[in-house]
């Protein structure tokens, strides 16, 4: 009875159906599945970030509307933060904005800068929200392919000029999802001089940078000179913290970038619950740089799983940075027949890389969310599979 807006019409079609209700089935069923499908930490919240919320609920100063911008203490201690973990000094009045999430300011910055038919230059295979966000304003994503051979990384000599001068953003994110990439200074460099010269808004998607390996650690956009002319950074306390329920995160940099990005939530959505602030700046206060807890548990899942692929004659290697693995599909599979058979017959789940972009076919991801036991389950089940 209701024709939805073109802008549904235009989302990219969902190409899971079968699994999914295949999955739903076999769990009706009773089936063990072990789910590596979903990028949410099985880790709980640290009980000191619980406490703080606790004991903040039950203030009634917490229970009115908050700000649109956030708590002032919240944004003065997310700049502390960012100069302990970055060295990057930030204007907490006017470069630090905090969100409902950073999949809420991803979607709602591109309302603010993008007209209909605007083009904004977005990584495939990507987090789906720097499409989707385009196409909700009336862009268009013109797609920048990211391939092993870059190291997953976008060939900037390959846009058009043309292109390059009626892009308003460019969309970027490392530690990348879902292919597991870092990025270096200097690629970091290239995309802040190519933003310059086309006045293009680089919108840096950083939610993965304390999930590192090795000693390895991820940098700020913002770290490169100039890079607050033209850079917008998001940031997220759900898995640094593992607080993905709670709905936490921010944006930083560019103070334009801040304040149009503000004027879409002042009208659209309202502030964080105070409550919930309150226990963010319990969490980037007790954050110690490179004794994350977190960041050794998912290593040594990555070490298992690594191991145990190579055995079951996969060819993956082992990511910097993030929870996830970017495995490449065998021969003569599609990633969504791959993920169809380890869950037909090891009750495994996985993402078929194709769900994140046509260039992610080839693809599937496992996200290391389950703990090292049931990894290891799942490896021999993988094994028995004789791919
Ligand atoms: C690359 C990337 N950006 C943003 C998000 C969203 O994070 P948040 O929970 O802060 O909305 C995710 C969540 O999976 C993600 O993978």
């Amino acid at each position: 009875m209701f024709k939805q807006a073109e802008r549904i019409s235009q989302l990219p079609p969902y190409l899971f159906k079968e699994i999914d209700e295949k999955r739903r089935l076999m769990m009706g069923k009773g089936v063990d599945i072990i789910d590596l499908g979903i990028g949410d930490p099985d880790l709980p919240t640290s009980p000191h970030i619980i406490d703080a919320m606790a004991v903040a609920v039950k203030d009634p100063a917490n229970h009115r509307y908050p700000s649109y911008s956030g708590m002032e203490e919240f944004r003065y201690e997310i700049a502390e933060w960012y100069l302990r973990r970055f060295s990057v000094k930030l204007d907490p009045d006017s470069e630090v904005i905090v969100l409902i999430g950073a999949k809420e300011g991803i979607a709602h910055i591109s309302l603010a800068f993008i007209d209909p038919g605007d083009l904004a230059l977005t990584p495939t295979p990507a987090y789906p929200v720097y499409h989707t966000g385009t196409l909700f304003a009336g862009g268009k994503p013109y797609f920048l392919p990211l391939h092993e051979k870059n190291g997953f990384q976008p060939d900037l000599a390959a846009i058009p000029p043309e292109v390059a001068d009626k892009a308003k953003m460019i969309w970027i994110n490392y530690p990348n999802n879902p292919t597991a990439a870092v990025a270096e200074k200097d690629f970091f460099e290239s995309i802040v001089a190519f933003a310059r010269r086309y006045g293009i808004m680089v919108c840096h998607d950083l939610t993965y940078s304390e999930i590192a390996f090795d000693g390895y650690k991820p940098m700020s956009l913002l770290e490169v000179e100039g890079a607050k002319e033209t850079g917008i950074e998001f940031h997220s306390l759900s898995k640094t913290f593992n607080m993905t329920g709670w709905r936490i995160a921010f944006a930083v940099g560019n103070r334009e970038a801040i304040q149009g990005l503000g004027a879409i939530k002042s009208n659209l959505d309202s502030g964080v619950f105070q409550a919930i602030q309150i226990a963010g700046i319990e969490a980037l206060k007790s954050y110690r740089e490179g004794i994350s807890e977190t960041a050794k548990i998912y290593e040594r899942r990555r070490d298992i799983m690594v191991r145990g692929l190579h055995d079951a004659g996969f060819k993956v290697n082992p990511p910097k940075a993030t929870f996830y693995l970017w495995v490449p599909v065998p021969h003569p599979y599609t990633s969504i027949d791959l993920a169809a058979r380890l869950l037909d017959e090891a009750g495994v789940v996985v993402t078929p890389g194709h769900g994140f972009g046509s260039a992610g076919e080839g693809y599937i991801r496992i996200a290391l969310t389950q703990d090292e036991k049931r990894l290891s389950e799942a490896v021999e089940r993988v094994l028995k599979v004789g791919l």
